[in-house]
């Protein structure tokens, strides 16, 4: 056999399993991550949605829906839309929870459009809904699948807060937890707050405090994801349904950043998937975080200790005295820095032509 011969028949046979182990759900290098994608869709959850979606790393077991952006309902018919066209009717689709644990909804059309996806109207849904309850179908998954889960919720975290209130045994069962939430410099909402926090901070706290391993993509590094008009650009330049559609939602939401004075729009759903698909894209310390419940003007800010130590203050007569330093533990990986430009190339890249 010739050198070439003997070269396309190994090329040939390496691609055949790189198509294999991708219909299989594993990539080169393993099995694909199974994912749960919680969100509120909202434009930059289509985004999110949708390169989870195209990324062969992931397998999306499930997409459950929370209110936040939108209402539950039409966060619901969203969701479905979106996997109609994406055609993926074979992935379930689960409503949840209809309001945050103790506070009324917040919603963001102002931010998503009337529809909370950038006014883009999709065909109706072929997908029907799964008959279970969001917090249900993410018990049972992580039941079915033990230490195989990774959650990946992208807006309030009430879903994920009534899946441990009600079965707190899923806590070490779950791989782990991405979510896209809290900041460390400020917030959205408020001074203090990001908008997934502030909208349910009391279920926010419940998740940060469960004790299973989470990875805090916040706005302060979702902030230096911007998609710019040269990235559009290149959704502009190739066609099909998920493309076109992800090119409308970006041009919205491009407008609407240049509008507050920026040159892009912020990834901040989208990020969190990266993370997901690829960790060596971000810098994420271990950090101690609380959420605030209580305060006046910080209710809903993720409070996260970059020293890993408090002082120890020991009352001695009439005033305390700092001692020493008590370590406190981390709780969660706090993404503070991003390789932008390889996270939205691979993000353009796995949109284009789909
Ligand atoms: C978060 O709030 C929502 O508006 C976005 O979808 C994102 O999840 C950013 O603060
Ligand atoms: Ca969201």
């Amino acid at each position: 056999m010739s050198d070439l011969k003997k070269l396309t028949g190994a090329r040939s046979r390496g691609v055949l399993a790189a198509v294999l182990m991708l219909s299989l759900g594993s990539t080169a290098w393993g099995a694909a991550k199974k994912i749960i994608l919680d969100t509120d869709p909202g434009s930059d959850d289509a985004m999110a949605l949708m390169l989870a979606l195209n990324s062969p790393e992931l397998d999306v077991r499930a997409v459950t829906v929370v209110p936040g952006n939108v209402t539950a309902e039409m966060g619901l018919e969203n969701a479905l839309r979106m996997m109609s066209l994406a055609g993926r009717c074979d992935i379930p689709v689960a409503a949840g929870a209809k309001h945050p644990l103790f506070q009324k909804l917040i919603t963001a059309e102002f931010w998503h459009g009337k529809n909370g996806l950038a006014n883009v109207e999709l065909p109706p849904s072929k997908c029907k809904v799964d008959g279970r309850y969001g917090p249900d179908l993410i018990i049972q998954m992580v039941h079915a699948a033990p230490h195989e889960i990774t959650l990946v919720p992208v807006g309030p975290l009430t879903n994920i807060a009534l899946a441990v209130l009600k079965d707190p045994s899923i806590v070490p069962l779950v791989k782990e937890v991405i979510l896209m939430g809290g900041s460390v410099g400020g917030g959205n909402s408020t001074a203090a707050a990001e908008a997934n926090i502030y909208n349910d901070p009391e279920a926010a706290q419940i998740v940060f405090q469960a004790g299973w391993p989470i990875t805090m993509v916040g706005l302060d590094v979702g902030d230096k994801t911007l998609l710019t008009p040269k990235y559009l650009e290149q959704l502009r330049q190739s066609h099909g349904p998920v493309n076109d559609f992800i090119y409308q939602v970006a041009s919205y939401l491009i407008q609407l950043s240049e509008q507050f004075g920026s040159p892009g729009s912020p990834m901040y759903d989208p990020l969190a998937v990266g993370v997901a698909i690829d960790a060596t894209l971000v810098t994420a310390p271990p950090m101690h975080v609380e959420v605030e419940t209580h305060g006046e003007f910080t209710r809903g800010e993720t409070v996260a200790n970059r020293h890993g130590v408090v002082e120890r203050n020991v009352l001695h007569g009439d005033r305390y005295i700092i001692e020493g330093l008590d370590k406190v533990e981390p709780n969660a990986k706090v993404c503070l820095e991003v390789d932008a430009a390889r996270f939205l190339e691979m993000f353009v890249s796995r949109i284009r032509g789909k």
